[in-house]
């Protein structure tokens, strides 16, 4: 009599418990959400260290212009066009200090190796390009 009595409860129990089982399913299909939302500081990540270091990012976006307009001379020192990361000339022109050397690069100049045209010659760059740039060449 007892063993009949605890079936139906056990039978109770099993469904319930299968009624739980079928609770995870809709908590494993929220996985897809919580997955994005683990991407998501994923993502913001890479931006936190570069606020944290502006200097890079200005480096990064010099070496994209300086690739499409200055490399052209400043690659080969074409013309005397001191390249880039050769510290004896860049520090023997940042001796005049560095507000100068931009805007020799923004205004162009000739000097005694050659002529350097205004922006590099591309007048589409803004001045904040140029200096981004130049500061990727004196780097
Ligand atoms: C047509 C070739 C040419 C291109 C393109 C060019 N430069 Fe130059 N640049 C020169 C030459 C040549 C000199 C050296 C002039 C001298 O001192 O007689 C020079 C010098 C400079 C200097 C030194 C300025 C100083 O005060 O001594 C800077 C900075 C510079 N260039 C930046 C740039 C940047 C930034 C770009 C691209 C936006 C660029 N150049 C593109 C030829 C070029």
């Amino acid at each position: 009599m007892t063993k009949k009595s605890v079936l139906p409860l056990l039978t109770v129990s099993v469904l319930f418990l299968g009624a739980c089982g079928l609770e995870k399913p809709p908590a494993s299909l929220k996985f897809p959400d919580q997955k994005t939302e683990g991407a998501a500081p994923a993502a913001a990540a890479p931006a936190a260290p570069a606020a944290e270091t502006p200097a890079d990012p200005k480096l990064a976006a010099g070496k994209t212009v300086y690739d499409g307009s200055c490399a052209g001379c400043h690659d080969s020192g074409m013309m005397g066009a001191p390249k880039p990361g050769d510290k004896a000339a860049w520090t023997e022109r940042l001796a005049k200090g560095i507000d100068a050397v931009n805007s020799n690069a923004i205004k162009g100049f000739t000097g005694k190796a050659g002529m350097m045209p205004p922006k590099g010659g591309n007048a589409q760059l803004t001045d904040e390009e140029v200096i981004n740039a130049t500061a990727y060449l004196v780097k």
